[in-house]
């Protein structure tokens, strides 16, 4: 009985590693990126890259483990998750108040700790945020608050209590 379910096991894993989900990969330009909001300096463009933009944009890296599954399914979840929440690169598609709340969160997100998720700085330490990076992330979310609030009437940003 045992070894029937091991070959079941087996013959499961190995089928499943023909399916491929589709890569959140692209080569077009994204001209609704937050970068169009407020232009993000170069070094903060590396540390989004290497910290967020795996889940937050259209274009992730994948490593190699993503040949791998159920690897490559478990990704794939994280990236449709995290771009549900936050697509970096269709940032400015949203409407106002959104994008104004959104870079709130970003904020509080990386004050709080709660990203990048865990899970994903276990396997890339280079996206544990310094003190410096996070400051970074925080002058451009308050860069980008105020181009909004100079542009835009107030209660087109926040909602009128
Ligand atoms: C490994 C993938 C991954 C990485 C890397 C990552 N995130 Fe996320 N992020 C997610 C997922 C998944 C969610 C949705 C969480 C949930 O629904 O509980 C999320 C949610 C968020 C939210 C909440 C949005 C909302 O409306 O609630 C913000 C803001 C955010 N991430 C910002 C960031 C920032 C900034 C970084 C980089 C410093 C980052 N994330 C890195 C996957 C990721």
């Amino acid at each position: 009985m045992l070894k029937k379910i091991f070959i079941v096991l087996v013959i499961v894993l190995i089928g499943i590693q023909f399916i491929r989900p589709s890569k959140n990969q692209t080569t077009e330009p994204q001209p609704n990126s937050a970068d169009h909001l407020f232009q993000m300096p170069e070094n903060l463009k590396t540390v989004m890259q290497k910290a967020c933009l795996d889940c937050h944009s259209n274009n992730s890296r994948y490593p190699w483990y993503n040949n791998i599954q159920p690897v490559a399914f478990w990704m794939q979840l994280h990236v449709n998750k995290g771009k549900k929440k936050l697509n970096l690169d269709e940032f400015t598609n949203m409407p106002l108040r959104r994008q104004y709340h959104k870079l709130e969160e970003i904020a509080e997100e990386v004050k709080e700790g709660g990203m990048p998720l865990p899970s994903y700085t276990w396997t890339h330490k280079d996206a544990v945020l310094t003190e410096a990076e996070k400051n970074e992330i925080f002058a451009w979310t308050d860069s980008a608050k105020a181009v909004m609030e100079r542009t835009y009437p107030k209660d087109s940003l926040i909602r009128k209590k």
